[in-house]
């Protein structure tokens, strides 16, 4: 039986278990810090390395997307941020926002059996409940990535009850299967992914991703409310993109393409539509 104590997500362990990994160079690991997002974009402008990997075991002041907070208690999730340094234009950022999703997907099914989907931009759903989130941060220069952060939250062995003003919004996977997982199994497996995914990227066969990311979108066909930029708009979604932007058409019957936003499911559909 899995005991939490046990599994604390030290560098060695990580390296023991991939040792050719491109993430496994330079590790940072933080029983607490503020942000591991922060850290990394601090380390990233001194010339931090691509696919340096700064981990923590809980976060004081972890951030969410449109300046949210993220909840980070101690030792029962995963905190982690990479640093990417792509040779590609910012055109192509979104791409990785995209396979980190499809990496967490994969790694969770692969290490519990549970099927999860994606909400676009970027969270892990479970049943209409959010268990991960992706923030991603970057500096470009005449439109060259310089770098690109992504960081991830995942719930993992958190109980939910612990937050009762997040009980229907959020869930984390002990909630859903019952029993605790490996945070290092799982952390092993979502970078193991990454790295095949984000090489296929890097060779530009990335067909594979918008593929994916279209059959597990919980979104495509669906009624949704739409804030992004100070305008909010009701929409049916359409598909994604191969930029990684979500293709609407509005209640004029009108297409666009959006790039960033939130995303809300409208349930029932909206008339005549
Ligand atoms: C979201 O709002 O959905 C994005 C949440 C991203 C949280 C992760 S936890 C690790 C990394 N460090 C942070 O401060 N935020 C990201």
């Amino acid at each position: 039986m899995l005991h939490e104590s046990d599994d604390n997500l030290l560098p060695k362990i990580i390296q023991e278990r991939l040792p050719d990994s491109i993430f496994t160079r330079h590790i940072y690991y933080f029983p607490s810090i503020g942000s591991t997002n922060a850290y990394a974009k601090a380390l990233a402008k001194k010339g931090g390395a691509e696919g340096s990997l700064v981990i923590a075991e809980k976060q004081t002041e972890g951030k969410g997307r449109m300046g949210r907070k993220w909840y980070s208690p101690s030792h029962v999730n995963l905190y982690f941020s990479v640093i990417f340094r792509p040779p590609f234009s910012i055109d192509r950022v979104f791409s990785l926002n995209m396979l980190i999703a499809l990496a967490l997907v994969d790694a969770i099914y692969n290490i519990t059996g549970l099927k999860t989907l994606i909400k676009w931009p970027n969270d892990v759903y479970f049943t209409g409940k959010k268990m991960a989130g992706i923030l991603t941060e970057f500096s470009a220069n005449k439109k060259r990535a310089e770098y690109i952060i992504v960081g991830t939250g995942l719930n993992v062995n958190w109980d939910i009850k612990d937050k009762p003003e997040l009980q229907y919004l959020a869930t984390s996977l002990i909630k859903e299967i019952g029993r605790i997982v490996s945070r290092v199994d799982l952390l092993v497996k979502i970078l193991e992914l990454l790295e095949r995914y984000y090489r296929l990227l890097l060779r530009d066969q990335d067909s594979f991703i918008y593929k994916r990311w279209n059959e597990l979108s919980m979104v495509i066909g669906k009624e949704v409310l739409i804030d992004s930029s100070n305008e909010r708009k009701k929409a049916r979604v359409k598909g994604i993109d191969k930029n990684g932007a979500l293709v609407i058409k509005d209640e004029n019957g009108k297409e666009s393409s959006i790039i960033c936003g939130d995303v809300k499911v409208l349930f029932p559909p909206l008339p005549g539509n």
